[in-house]
């Protein structure tokens, strides 16, 4: 019998996705051991069990915007984190999103996954893949993962979208256009949340250039849940993300030195404040660090979309918001030269 060091020999000879690996894993009850994570970051030794602190739960139908407002402004000050109900997207808009990733991921041969596969190398972040970085000790993720852009239309590249099934273009098509009206309502109460028009925080943004960037993230079943991770823990660097994730819990999210778990609550959105909204605010607004763990028996998707700047566009804290007692905490960069940094692990 193959060990797990030869298992994971013979499967990096080809790209190793972990859907691959998963399956043999399963056979073994083991995992290879570059996804057996040191022991600070286990999930079992590391999670917060017994007090259950939740993620704030905001009402977008409730009629006293003021009260969305600070609601809003709170959660994103103290958690940068919080789900949204009664948010305007249809529940089939997100069903349909829902259908044709899973069958992009579990019925189109692995080959015609291939062919819009990232190219090795490139810095281009659009395709099929496994892994974005390079992590620490060479350790891994237990999640393979598609990402294309799907808004405003002159950003779109067609050529990572997968062909099948037939109807994955018109679902993605329709849920960007859709979360639209709740992009700019978030935008809307982050900048009154800190004293400005409505209007600002979106403008300094980049309004219609805004890239809205989805990624679908795949978890197979992992044989040694307490072991692995999904996701290492991270913050998001887009001003802000958008996720619907499937019934599967992994979400986790860190507060005052432990690790939660967000609840599932089905058809909510979950908004993780990133990097570039608490640049903006100039620290006010908290990006969050957060990360995913799997599942023994069953597969975890999720898709967030992550709202960024386009490439050029310079981002750092809104000068209005800047006084004698209230310098700048952040430099103002290229969001790409941010990404450069942040990928290189090199001081922003
Ligand atoms: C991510 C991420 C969380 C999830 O892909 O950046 O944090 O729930 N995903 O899958
Ligand atoms: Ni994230």
């Amino acid at each position: 019998m193959k060990t797990a060091q030869g298992l994971s020999a013979t499967l990096t000879m080809e790209v190793a996705r972990v859907q691959a690996i998963a399956s043999l894993s399963k056979c073994m009850g083991t995992i290879p051991s570059e996804y057996i994570r040191s022991e600070d970051e286990q999930p079992a030794a590391t999670t917060q069990h017994g007090i259950v602190l939740q993620v704030p739960v905001i009402d977008l139908r409730d009629p006293d915007e003021n009260k969305m407002v600070k609601l809003i402004a709170d959660a994103s000050k103290e958690w940068g984190i919080f789900q949204l109900i009664n948010h305007g997207i249809p529940d089939d808009a997100i069903a349909d999103l829902q259908k044709v990733g899973k069958e992009f991921f579990e019925h189109v041969p692995q080959e015609e996954k291939e062919l819009i596969a990232k190219t090795p190398g490139s810095n281009d972040i659009e395709g099929y893949g496994t892994s974005l970085q390079k992590e620490v000790e060479g350790k891994k993720g237990w999640v393979d993962h598609l990402f294309h852009k799907i808004w405003p239309p002159s950003a779109v590249n067609y050529r990572y979208w997968p062909k099948n099934p037939p109807s994955y273009r018109e679902a993605n098509e329709e849920y960007g256009k859709r979360m639209r009206e709740v992009v700019d309502r978030i935008f809307k109460s982050l900048s009154l949340g800190l004293g400005l028009e409505g209007h600002e925080m979106i403008e300094a943004a980049g309004g219609d250039e805004i890239v809205y960037l989805l990624k679908i993230n795949y978890y197979p079943p992992c044989p040694r849940p307490d072991l692995a991770l999904g996701v290492v823990a991270h913050t998001d660097m887009s001003y802000i993300t958008i996720l619907v994730p499937n019934e599967v819990q992994g979400l986790q999210v860190f507060k005052d030195g432990h690790w939660y778990d967000v609840k599932y609550i089905p058809n909510a959105l979950i908004v993780h404040i990133g990097d570039q909204v608490e640049i903006l605010s100039n620290g006010k607004y908290k990006s969050v660090y957060h990360r995913t763990t799997v599942n023994k028996d069953k597969t975890r998707m999720s898709w967030p979309v992550f709202l960024e700047p386009p490439s050029e566009h310079e981002v750092g804290p809104i000068p209005k918001l800047l006084s004698e007692a209230n310098p700048p905490k952040f430099k103002t960069k290229k969001y790409k030269d941010y990404v450069y940094c942040k990928l290189n692990k090199l001081p922003q």
